[in-house]
């Protein structure tokens, strides 16, 4: 299906959900763009989630969100338990606007639910030549280290810079050694999830996805990822008063209340320090991409690089929709 074609669709959905036209619009926009870059865990096969949510009256399709400013750069944000992409576009939004006013701008957001990916924020002060700092919490998927139990999102870290050139480096990585999204897709069409990656309930290694979605996912790095993960969830959580430690509810199987997210976004100028910071990024990434390669390396790339490109080449062809996704479409549009 093409591009806008599909973006169309999504709109006449949210807007049958009871989103305002406006807002279907900044949903259909961050759902197509996952599709295009080709994080599809957190592209359409989502879309059914979110309206059984609205259904169920734990997104709020009508919210009032309020932006309390708390300085010239620092603004907190409550969701109203709106759908996660509406609060996290007027966080960003606002955040770019404080840190180009003021040099470097604090947003806490609280009462959001799930935003999608981390990077798709990220860009957007990238493009006003700001670096970002994007951070969400996430239902329980990872057990902290040494714990048998899973409360931990998979959290993702996010870290935005221009480049001086067209490409932005966008550091954008769950703290999961694999991405829960990934494992939702696995369970659903039967595939088989790598080793090391999960336990099953009982603690034991498992590439079953079904098993793994019942047992714990595994943190990077062992204590390193729990650390980070842990981190994400003070910063996003206990930080800007949205749930944490384990309280965010699973957006696919826990009806019983909205999720209430939170999010923090820092964004800054590039030159608070030094004037020259295009000239200076640009020799940091020359001198790590001059290196020498390992055997069968054709590139250093820096992150995002693999995400543009996918983009890029994503951008004017067909996009695939599946036989569930279609399914999932043709009954929303249906309803
Ligand atoms: N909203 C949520 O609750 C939530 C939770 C978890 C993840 N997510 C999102 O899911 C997305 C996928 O996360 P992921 O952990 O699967 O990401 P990933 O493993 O695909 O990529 C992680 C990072 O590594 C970089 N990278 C990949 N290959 C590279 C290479 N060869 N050289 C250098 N860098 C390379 C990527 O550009 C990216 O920045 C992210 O956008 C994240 O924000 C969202």
């Amino acid at each position: 299906m093409k591009k806008h074609e599909l973006k169309k669709l999504i709109i006449k959905i949210f807007i049958k959900h009871k989103l305002s036209k406006n807002h279907a619009n900044i949903c259909a926009e961050a759902l197509v763009n996952a599709e295009l870059v080709g994080a599809h865990s957190h592209g359409l096969s989502r879309l059914k989630m979110y309206c059984e949510r609205i259904n169920k009256k734990v997104i709020n399709p009508k919210p009032k969100i309020k932006i309390k400013k708390i300085s010239q750069s620092i603004s907190h944000i409550d969701a109203n338990n709106s759908i996660g992409f509406v609060a996290a576009d007027i966080g960003i939004k606002e955040a770019i606007k404080n840190a180009t006013k003021t040099g470097i701008a604090l947003v806490g957001i609280k009462n959001s639910g799930h935003y999608g990916l981390s990077g798709y924020y990220a860009e957007q002060a990238v493009k006003k030549k700001l670096i970002a700092f994007i951070f969400t919490n996430a239902p329980p998927a990872i057990a902290p280290y040494g714990s048998l139990k899973s409360l931990f999102g998979t959290n993702p870290v996010c870290f935005g810079t221009p480049t001086n050139s067209k490409i932005p480096f966008i550091l954008d990585t769950s703290v999961s050694m694999i991405n829960r999204g990934k494992i939702r897709v696995a369970a659903r069409t039967g595939i088989k999830i790598p080793k090391e990656v999960a336990l099953d309930k009982f603690g034991n290694p498992t590439t079953d996805a079904k098993e793994a979605l019942a047992g714990v996912q595994l943190p990077i790095a062992g204590f390193k990822g729990s650390g980070l993960a842990w981190m994400v969830d003070i910063l996003s959580g206990v930080f800007t008063g949205g749930n944490h430690g384990g309280k965010v509810k699973d957006p696919f199987d826990d009806f019983t209340g909205p999720q209430n997210i939170g999010h923090l976004f820092i964004v800054m100028k590039s030159n608070i320090f030094v004037n020259n910071y295009n000239k200076r990024i640009k020799e940091n990434i020359k001198r790590i991409k001059k290196l020498p390669k390992l055997k069968g390396v054709k590139e250093i790339l820096y992150p995002g690089q693999n995400k543009f490109k996918r983009y890029n080449s994503n951008i004017y062809k067909e996009i695939k929709i599946s036989e569930n996704i279609s399914k999932d479409i043709e009954f929303l549009l249906s309803k």
